[in-house]
């Protein structure tokens, strides 16, 4: 250890408190290690600043003794962003799960203001506790944290009527890379007041800066829910679903989960004594809102769009039980995966009219390639995002399978995605695992514009190394 680094953690102790400086191998463990278990990171110590001066404070310190510095909130990330560099061990990690309060929630604006420790279930309970909504939702709602879910523009359930991360945020608070405090918690609906600041941080991982605090939209909370899973046979026929269902609804179509045969399979597979329905060929999870006493006319609309497409093996969801259980369904998907030994990821986006085609491209060239490999195909299919994951042959080791093909099945996914004019990544960011794809994809004036801006903001590059671009 150098002679700065103890001096170093003295004066991260005398500003949060010594019992706040992590630094003993045990303590620090789980800070270290990402979700997936991809990435075991060193570090110097892990911080845990109670709020934003605090967290300031440990910003200016790191940054006087040059020390690289990773923001983290609930570590739930699927790319390594929140896992500290595996070299030198000379990084600090910051948590922000101690700032835990919700500071506003304005009724009549319909807005929240939390700080970034602040869990998304918690958000989402403080908006149902004064009757309205907070609508990102995803698996991991319990244990990731707001301020991770902005660094990385999350998704998840319900961006085909709310939108990302990006969409819900009316205003941040953002320690800068030498302390500074920006202050753009605006509670406003309207502002042109020229660049849009608080979206340079949303999405960027914590590599210019660290959100500390957000100002969120909140929306009326839909009194009904028509949840329900229709068997549509194939991609297209999931697409005629998702327009016959606006046509007929609108926006009232608030989730549009798509789950092809092979991810129904991993299931079968995975959880062969689960009580949930087990259709045999595609189906899709959907689910619509609204608002009043009477669902009759939702129920109505919905109904007649099932039979004018010939729709009839749909489960319709009777109960809130019923609905948790077609849920339950779906966001076990991912746990089937880690159940069968773990799955090489993607998690692509296209422009909808593409999907079916790249579904048929991506599984033949796959399967072309790696025979008996398994795939688990399923996804927020709405809004243009599928995971088209693959997992070793049943009767290869599933460790050994994904360090000698991932690469080369990831290089062939993503190929194909970007050639429909999609996108590698849509709701997982980059972190470290898609670093490479990024300076692939991205190269030129559009990566050039963002190393540009990381320089003016961060010009010794201490936020986040080795993350992003
Ligand atoms: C999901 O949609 O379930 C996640 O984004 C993907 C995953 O957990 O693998
Ligand atoms: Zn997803």
């Amino acid at each position: 250890m150098s002679g700065s680094r103890p001096a170093l953690a003295t004066t991260l102790g005398a500003i949060v408190g010594a019992d706040h400086v992590l630094t003993a191998t045990a303590a620090c463990a789980a800070y270290l290690v990402d979700e997936r278990g991809l990435y075991d990171g060193r570090a110097l110590a892990v911080v845990r600043p109670a709020d934003c001066a605090e967290t300031a404070a440990v910003v200016t310190a790191c940054a006087a003794a040059g020390v690289g510095m990773v923001a983290q909130g609930g570590n739930t990330g699927y790319c390594g962003g929140a896992t500290p560099g595996a070299g030198g061990g000379d990084e600090v990690v910051i948590s922000l799960e101690r700032l835990d309060r919700v500071r506003d929630l304005d009724r009549a604006g319909a807005t929240i203001t939390v700080e970034a420790g602040v869990t998304l279930a918690a958000v989402q309970a403080a908006a149902e506790a004064a009757g309205l909504l907070f609508p990102l939702a995803m698996g991991s709602q319990a244990s990731c944290r707001i301020g991770g879910n902005l660094s990385t523009n999350a998704g998840g359930l319900a961006v085909l009527r709310y939108g990302m991360a990006r969409d819900l945020t009316l205003g941040l608070e953002v320690v800068l890379p030498d302390g500074r405090v920006l202050d753009l918690l605006r509670a406003l609906r309207k502002d042109n007041t020229g660049y849009d600041l608080k979206q340079l941080f949303i999405g960027a991982e914590g590599t210019l800066g660290i959100i500390t605090a957000a100002t969120l939209k909140l929306y009326p909370r839909p009194t009904q829910q028509l949840t329900l899973l229709a068997t549509v046979g194939s991609p297209a026929r999931a697409l005629d679903l998702l327009g016959t269902l606006r046509a007929a609804v609108g926006d009232a179509v608030t989730s549009f989960e798509y789950l092809a045969t092979d991810a129904l399979a991993r299931l079968e597979e995975a959880f062969p004594d689960a009580l949930w329905p087990r259709p045999r060929a595609p189906c899709v999870l959907a689910e619509c809102s609204g608002f009043g006493d009477d669902d009759t006319p939702l129920l109505t609309a919905v109904s007649a769009a099932l039979d004018d497409l010939g729709l009839a093996d749909v489960d319709l969801a009777r109960s809130e039980q019923q609905r948790r259980t077609l849920w339950r369904m779906r966001e076990q998907v991912p746990a089937a995966e880690r159940h069968l030994g773990g799955s090489v990821k993607h998690d692509v986006t296209l422009p909808l009219a593409g999907l079916p085609e790249f579904l048929d491209h991506a599984r033949d060239a796959v399967l072309a390639r790696w025979p008996g490999s398994r795939l688990s195909v399923y996804g927020h299919f709405g809004d243009g995002n599928v995971h088209f994951n693959v997992l070793a042959p049943a009767d290869h080791d599933p460790a050994a399978f994904r360090r000698e093909h991932a690469a080369a099945i990831t290089a062939l996914v993503h190929d194909l995605a970007e050639a429909a004019r999609g996108s590698f990544s849509a709701e997982h960011g980059i972190g470290q695992l898609k670093r490479h794809d990024l300076e692939h994809y991205r190269r030129g004036t559009e990566i050039e514009l963002m190393r540009t801006l990381k320089r003016a903001l961060d010009p010794r590059g201490l936020m986040n190394p080795g993350k992003l671009c």
